[in-house]
């Protein structure tokens, strides 16, 4: 998608971090904008900093883990500004950390309820309106570096993201053969200091586990928090280098190169069917233990 002036972008976690940055750099484009995020009073800001800026936008309180909550963000899109041309599947939360022996039922509920469903929901809601289009549209799903390698005490988090990445590899596949224009990119950043580490504000109250952490946990929430508020590529940054792959319709959005390296020892790991290899060599300085 070249051209992105006037066209329709819908935005889900827009209230904060990575979406809030898509927001602004949609704005910086012309586009006009649907923002959804389930946190109201971050939405609510969102839409009144980009309606100061000049865009026409409209904000929906959606908890993207709902499909009945997505489809209601379509329907308000199409009510509003009647098509819509780009797709941020972006909402994301951590948590869950841990050993996987003692990763919480919770924790895979809520991850997987945000992190897979909330891109499945969109995707069913949103690219049959696309097709029917049948104009220029694009759709990003941000996954993460966790979508690419493996690493130690985040399990529940790796695997919704490795869900994320195959599940774009194949919407680009699908889409190919059904011969649509619709392009496909997935977002794959390292760690972006973000409110990410704070996810646990907008956990549902019946998915909270109040058992105490164990060692494990701990540890993966201080190795997260020190990823995370350590990580120099800012949300901006992050944002306007995902535009760019839209403009180039470049799939793999890879923020930050230093985890290609990581990336290809699990491929040779693979290939030459040997041991997985470490899978920090591109961030040691955050290695657990
Ligand atoms: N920050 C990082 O280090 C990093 C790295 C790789 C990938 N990511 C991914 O980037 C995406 C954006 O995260 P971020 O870093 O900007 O974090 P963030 O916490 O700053 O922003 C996430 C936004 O999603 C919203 N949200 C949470 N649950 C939701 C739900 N159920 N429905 C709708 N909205 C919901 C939050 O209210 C928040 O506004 C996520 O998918 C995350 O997994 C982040």
């Amino acid at each position: 998608m070249r051209d992105l002036a006037g066209k329709v972008a819908v935005i889900t976690g827009a209230g904060s971090g990575v979406g809030l940055e898509f927001a602004r750099a949609a704005v910086r484009h012309r586009m006009k904008l649907v923002l959804g995020d389930v946190q109201e009073d971050a939405l609510e800001a969102a839409v009144k900093e980009v309606r100061a800026a000049g865009a026409e936008a409209v904000g929906v309180r959606v908890d993207v883990s709902k499909a009945e909550d997505v489809k209601r963000l379509a329907d308000r899109a199409l009510e509003s500004f009647a098509e819509v041309h780009l797709l941020f599947n972006n909402a994301g939360v951590a948590g869950g950390g841990g050993y996987l022996w003692e990763s919480r039922l919770a924790d895979w509920q809520w991850l997987l309820g945000v992190n897979v469903m909330g891109v499945v929901h969109g995707i069913r809601n949103f690219v049959p309106l696309m097709v029917e289009q049948d104009c220029d549209c694009h759709i990003v799903n941000t996954a993460s570096a966790a979508g690419l390698v493996s690493a130690p005490l985040m399990g529940v988090y790796n695997v919704s993201k490795h869900a994320v990445v195959t599940i774009s590899e194949t919407l680009f596949h699908d889409l190919r053969v059904a011969r649509s224009r619709i392009g496909v990119s997935v977002l794959c950043p390292a760690f972006v200091p973000t409110g990410i580490s704070d996810s646990e504000r907008n956990r549902p109250e019946d998915l909270v586990d109040r058992a105490p952490p164990t060692e494990s946990q701990l540890m993966a929430r201080k190795q997260s928090e020190k990823a995370v508020s350590s990580g120099r590529l800012t949300a901006a940054e992050v944002a306007h280098k995902t535009f760019q792959a839209v403009r180039e319709d470049r799939f793999y959005v890879i923020t930050h190169p230093k985890l290609l390296g990581s990336v290809e020892l699990r491929l040779q790991d693979i290939v030459q069917q040997r041991q997985p290899s470490d899978p920090f060599t591109y961030k040691p300085n955050v290695k657990p233990g």
